[in-house]
């Protein structure tokens, strides 16, 4: 069988049938696209739409975001979840401006060396604002490649994975780079996204069907193959949630910097309801416990872990003071502050829901 030649029909389809009026393409501004590849990475693109807007307007280039304090990079970030992409972004543009004298290394083997930039990343960059000859392999392009190869090996075996971007590099267009590297990695992703679905390839209208190896012997969905799965745990928070009625404030409290929702802001949280009891006895003994009300359990996915949060409401006494100052890095927060701080999405829903102005 000979080797696929995929390039000039993803091109040709690319211009016809791809995306190509989102805001962060016909821009070769490495800013501009490095900042859309990662707030792409797992978020859909009508959803990133209003963030980056919002995001370019606060910072415009690497040097205001690298300049910006995290709190504010986080603040922004809040609602588009896994904020280890936002505080890596952050530490990217300081290493942008430090290292590299405030412009994005072109090569992608450089890119892939800044935080939070891997591998597909680097390639979308440098293929999109520099016109490198190098490939990308996110999920949605992992999905097309494979069934186009028929690549059956299991792709949790380093080995395998190795050989799917050795394969995916000779794929890449072999003229006119300046224009067709940009369009066939925009190709792939649209690809992935409209087309080569997981469940529902759609085979017919695609443009690699004649060459498709995984189409011809019908079973497409049968790609990517993929043995190890991901080991999910399950863990219950609860959340003590101390409500200043008279000031209508809450009390929220910064998480450290490393973990789940490092960085932002919520209110305190316990392994266990006796452990907030006992907490909250020691450090607030103003505060009357037998007043604490438990709102329903709700859960949270995160990638790797099922957060089954309980909120616990503990309103705080009319008229006393703020809780003693060893409380740490916290404050009282009232909606119109809350609504500008960084907070995980679903402690935002939960005090918008019972707190917030229109409680
Ligand atoms: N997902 C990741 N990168 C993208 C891009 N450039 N356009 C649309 N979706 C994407
Ligand atoms: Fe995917 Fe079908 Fe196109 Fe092959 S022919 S790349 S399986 S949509």
């Amino acid at each position: 069988m000979t080797f696929p030649s995929i390039a000039t029909a993803v091109v040709q389809w690319q211009a016809s049938h791809g995306r190509n009026h989102l805001p962060w393409q016909n821009s070769r501004d490495p800013y501009r696209v490095w900042l859309s590849e990662i707030m792409l990475q797992q978020t859909q693109v009508s959803t990133v739409l209003g963030y980056y807007q919002r995001f370019l307007d606060a910072f415009p280039d690497v040097a205001s975001l690298a300049a910006a304090p995290q709190e504010a990079v986080l603040a922004l970030w809040s609602g588009l979840g896994y904020y280890s992409r936002a505080r890596n972004l952050h530490r990217c543009a300081q290493v942008v401006m430090e290292q590299w004298g405030g412009a994005f290394p072109r090569r992608a083997e450089d890119l892939a060396t800044l935080p939070g930039i891997g591998r597909s990343t680097a390639g979308a960059i440098a293929s999109f604002c520099f016109s490198e000859r190098v490939p990308i392999l996110d999920a949605n392009v992992r999905r097309v490649l494979t069934r186009v190869l028929a690549f059956d090996a299991d792709l949790a075996v380093a080995k395998n994975e190795r050989q799917l971007w050795d394969l995916a590099q000779q794929l890449c267009p072999a003229e006119d780079l300046e224009n067709a590297m940009p369009r066939y990695t925009q190709g792939m992703m649209d690809l992935g996204a409209s087309v080569c679905l997981p469940r529902k390839p759609s085979c017919l209208v695609c443009p690699l069907q004649s060459q498709c190896r995984a189409a011809r012997c019908g079973q497409p969905e049968n790609y990517p193959v993929r043995t190890r799965k991901l080991k999910r745990s399950a863990e219950a928070w609860w959340l003590l949630i101390a409500v200043d009625e008279a000031h209508q404030r809450v009390w929220l409290e910064r998480r450290p910097q490393q973990g789940i929702w490092a960085g932002l802001y919520s209110p305190p949280v316990f392994q266990s309801r006796e452990a907030l009891q006992d907490a909250a006895a020691l450090r607030w003994p103003q505060a009357d416990l037998s007043q604490c009300q438990e709102l329903p359990a709700f859960m949270h996915v995160l990638t790797h872990r099922d957060l089954h949060l309980h909120p616990v409401l503990l309103p705080w006494p009319a008229g006393d003071a703020a809780p003693a100052a060893e409380a740490g890095a916290g404050c009282w927060a009232d909606a119109g502050q809350w609504a500008a701080m960084g907070l995980p999405a679903p402690v935002r829903k939960l005090l918008d829901s019972q707190l917030g102005p229109l409680a």
